[in-house]
């Protein structure tokens, strides 16, 4: 297994200001917004996206990401990883084995004998580096998580 460097940018998502929120709660947070009220609430947990909040028809404003308002269901594993970014693997490993030229591998079971989505301790559960950006009149943050060689090997 090879180190892998994991980047994504939301950047594009929206114009606008951009602020860190330490929120009342537990929450670190960024948040993306823009002058029709849309905002986009991206967590450094597990680079999840918590809340997307966008006018309706009606131009009410209506949150129609499902998330948590507490950190806590998405540590203690009650949320199924709701706007999460899921990995090593995304999706599920048959028996937690695999085979990689030749050699076989086992990767934690957090589904009975199945490793799903990156397994107890996937990308879901890691704090993601954030870094704010402005470019122009766009702005945004990336965020970074580094894998190293063997992550998830149990
Ligand atoms: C996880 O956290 C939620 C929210 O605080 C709580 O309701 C739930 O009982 C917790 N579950 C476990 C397994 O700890
Ligand atoms: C998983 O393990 C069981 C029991 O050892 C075996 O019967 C089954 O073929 C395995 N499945 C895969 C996909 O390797
Ligand atoms: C895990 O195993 C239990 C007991 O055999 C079974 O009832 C349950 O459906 C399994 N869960 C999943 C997600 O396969
Ligand atoms: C900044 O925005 C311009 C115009 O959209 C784009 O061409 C450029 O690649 C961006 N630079 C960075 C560092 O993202």
């Amino acid at each position: 297994m090879s180190h892998e460097l994991c980047t994504i940018s939301l950047g594009a998502l929206l114009s606008c200001l951009l602020l860190l929120a330490a929120q009342a709660q537990d929450l670190e947070e960024y948040v993306l917004t823009n002058p029709n009220g849309l905002e986009a609430h991206i967590l450094p947990y597990g680079a999840i996206l918590q809340k997307l909040i966008v006018p309706d028809y009606d131009g009410v404003l209506r949150d129609i990401a499902l998330g948590f308002d507490h950190l806590e269901p998405y540590e203690n594993g009650t949320s199924p990883y709701f706007g999460a970014l899921v990995g090593r693997v995304a999706n599920r490993v048959a028996n937690s084995t695999f085979e990689l030229e030749g050699k076989t591998y086992h990767v934690s079971a957090n589904e009975n004998s199945t490793s799903l989505h990156g397994g107890k301790y996937g990308f879901s559960r890691q704090m993601w580096a954030g870094r704010p950006f402005t470019n122009g009149s766009s702005s945004g943050v990336t965020l970074q998580y580094f894998s190293p060689d063997g992550d998830e090997v149990s």
